[in-house]
């Protein structure tokens, strides 16, 4: 069928959305992500895309409306695509990780590591834009107010859910990064603050035992189709 028979087939048939993407109108099908209507109008997303779920946070987005300029943020692979919707794609958010060495940082009294590390923590006058930006909904001002008190707990249990999108980073007018601050609060609370499993130390000391090393050994040997084999052949524990 030709193409333009085919596109006249899918506008009787599927009700078509007008969207614009950096100021140029398309017609796509309603119910497509932000990020399948960009490949639907002929854009290779190949940057600012990884696992198309809503879980690596690299779509970020931001987008507003023909009759309503207001700036929205959301993860384009989550995000329908809505009527005269106007896209904006931001590919990548510069951003400033401190660098550490987790090792070096353990939690004592009086000290606060996570102010240490993001010193302009302390300039967050409360504008709430972090929050208003989140598309996963975290009350993102709240769990930086907590960092600002060093309490790794309620900044892990708050933050739970970030996918590391950064457009939190992005909306900050005092350049804090909210969502690095709360991955280094998480970092910190698994490795000081949390009882190691015991399953996991008896494991590693049998490991150090040698319990395993005729078999590693074996395996160091195997050839790739061997080990492919394995690995497809591997038991597999089952879904709950
Ligand atoms: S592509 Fe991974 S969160 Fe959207």
């Amino acid at each position: 069928m030709a193409a333009d028979k085919l596109e006249e087939k899918t506008e009787r048939e599927t009700k078509m959305v007008d969207v614009y993407v950096m100021g140029k109108h398309y017609k796509a099908p309603e119910g497509l992500t932000i990020q399948t209507a960009l490949e639907y109008c002929g854009y290779n997303v190949i940057r600012g895309c990884g696992c198309r779920a809503g879980f690596c946070g690299a779509c970020g987005t931001i987008y507003s409306f023909t009759y309503d300029l207001t700036i929205k943020y959301a993860l384009a692979c989550q995000k329908e695509i809505e009527q005269n919707m106007v896209i904006m794609q931001v590919p990548f958010f510069p951003s400033i990780e401190a660098i550490y060495d987790l090792g070096d940082l353990e939690p004592e009294e009086g000290k606060n590591r996570l102010l240490e590390l993001y010193p302009n923590l302390i300039t967050c006058f409360g504008c709430n834009n972090c929050t208003k930006t989140c598309p996963q909904d975290l009350l993102v001002m709240d769990f930086v107010s907590d960092a600002l008190r060093g309490d790794y707990e309620k900044v892990y249990e708050k933050s739970f859910d970030c996918v590391m999108c950064g457009l939190c980073a992005a909306r900050c007018p005092q350049g804090i990064q909210p969502y690095n601050i709360a991955l280094a609060a998480r970092r910190l609370r698994g490795s000081y603050l949390t009882p190691a499993p015991q399953h996991n130390l008896d494991r590693v000391k049998e490991i150090e035992e040698g319990k395993f090393d005729v078999e590693l050994e074996a395996l160091k040997k195997s050839s790739e189709t061997e080990l492919r084999r394995r690995y497809a052949e591997r038991e597999i524990e089952p879904a709950l």
